[in-house]
This record gives structure tokens, sequence and C-alpha cells, in this order.
């Protein structure tokens, strides 16, 4: 089929898609950056610029993921474990994460971005708490791209506390035990109201889930390109797109022949 899109003319650095390639587009991406710490190793650079730079590469796919018109975008920014790391490590990472919104915010507001922080927010400082909370509220109502952005976050944490809320409301009388189905859990997660995963990419090679989004990805089709996150570019993206274009979705169910 011809070509009847080329993003902004940089034919380079995008591969150019058919409208039957838009037509397949996943609704829902979820990315984990991996691979920042050893391109800084192999750049003989600290690790907090390894970061920073995957920050460039993830502003880069931000941005292409709502140009396409993907609906949703998960990205695993910081985990549960990631507090594991050294001090240094994390600070130089929430600093990052603090500079992103303060850069970022104003372009995503006006390009109709809503941003969702999954995740316990209450471990975080006053200032990053008021910051991500500040950016979910003035992004609230925005019907574009839908961010979620993983601080603090672990899969089967968000599937604990969808349990307990389904307790909470059971006790309560506000819920049946017979009504407690898979859209009641779906309803309590902090992706409630969005599509499953469709496509979950991971880079640098590592082939894990890694308790990403773990409810989510029951159905996803999993792309693990071998490349760096900071070296990740809108092109290789692409690539992972038209490549989930052209599996071949069960479901659990088999084809007709
Ligand atoms: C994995 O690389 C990456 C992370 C743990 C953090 C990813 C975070 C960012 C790119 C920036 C912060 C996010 C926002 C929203 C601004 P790694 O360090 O585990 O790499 P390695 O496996 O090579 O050591």
């Amino acid at each position: 089929m011809d070509i009847i899109k080329d993003l902004f003319g940089q034919r380079e650095r995008y591969v150019p898609m058919t409208a039957d390639a838009f037509e397949r587009l996943p609704r829902h991406v979820g990315i984990i950056m991996d691979g920042n710490g050893r391109w800084a190793k192999k750049n003989k650079l600290g690790v907090a610029l390894g970061h920073r730079r995957g920050v460039e590469t993830l502003r880069e796919i931000i941005r292409h993921t709502d140009d396409l018109g993907i609906g949703a975008l998960s990205i695993y920014a910081f985990s549960t474990e990631n507090w594991n790391r050294s001090p240094e490590e994390v600070g130089a990472l929430m600093q990052l994460i603090l500079d992103f919104f303060a850069s970022e915010i104003d372009e995503l507001h006006e390009k109709n971005v809503r941003i969702l922080i999954l995740g316990e927010k209450d471990v975080f400082q006053p200032r990053q708490r008021e910051t991500l909370i500040r950016a979910e509220e003035r992004t609230r109502a925005n019907t574009g791209l839908t961010l979620n952005i993983c601080l603090n976050y672990g899969g089967r944490a968000e599937i604990t506390r969808a349990a307990r809320q389904i307790a909470l409301d059971v006790q309560a009388g506000r819920l049946s035990p017979d009504a407690v189905d898979e859209k009641a859990v779906s309803d309590r997660l902090y992706t409630a109201g969005q599509p499953d995963v469709d496509l979950m990419i991971r880079t640098s090679g590592e082939m894990r889930l890694s308790n990403f989004l773990l409810w989510q990805c029951a159905y996803a089709e999993f792309l693990f390109p071998t490349v760096l996150w900071p070296e990740f570019t809108v092109k290789d993206y692409d690539e992972a797109l038209l490549a989930f274009g052209g599996r071949e979705r069960r479901f659990g169910g088999r084809l007709t022949p």
C-alpha cells in the first residue's frame, strides 16, 4: 500500500507507515526503558548521565507516540525495587523526574496529554509528591494520549491494592461477593478504564517483565530489542510497532482456517 504519512518529512528517522500499518497500531504500549547503566558504562560515564540520556530518548518516544495517535503509553520510570540502588543514583533519578515535569508539562498539556502516575505517591518527599499531583490535576481533563508514568510502581502491589479495595467494598456492602469479577479488579487498578497493554517493549535484550503491569499484560505481545535505551531511536520504535502489526493475536482462541 502507498505511503500515506511521512511524519515531519524526516524520512531517515522514521519508518514510513502505510494506512494498513496505522490501522494495526497498538492501542496501549508499555515500555521498560532498560540499559541506561550499561550505556553509561560503555561510554565511560556515570550512571546518572545514562539516565539523563534515557530521558532524552523518552521525550522523543512520547512525542512520537502522541503523533501516531496511540491512546496510551506506560513507562516504567521507577520500580519499588529501584529504591535499593545507591542513594546517589536514586537521588539523580528523582531529580531527573522532577526536571522532566518542569520542562515537559506545558508542552504535554498543550498537546492534550493526560498524565497519570501509577504507583504509591506517599513515599515521595513533599516537593516531589506535589509536582506529581499537580501534573495529574492539570492534565486530568485532557483527552489525547494517556501517559502512565510508573513511579514507585510494582505490579503485584497494584493487584494487592485492588484486592484490598474490593475487600473494603464488600465489607461496606457496596459490592456483592458475586460481583467480584475481572472487571471489578480492572476497575480498581491504576489503569482503570484503559485498554490492556497490546505491546510491551523492553530494551537492552533483557527478557523479563520485572513486575511491570502484570494484570494488564495478560495478552500483550512482547518485543525485546537488544539496543540500550539511550540508543533506542524513533526508527527502532516504528520498527517495533510494525512488527507488532505483523503479529497474529489469538487471545487464547484459534484462528479459523
Ligand atoms: C533501567 O536502566 C532504567 C531505570 C531504572 C530508570 C529509567 C528512568 C528514566 C529513563 C528516567 C526517569 C523517568 C522520567 C519520567 C523522567 P538500568 O539503570 O537498570 O540499566 P542497566 O540494566 O544497564 O544497569
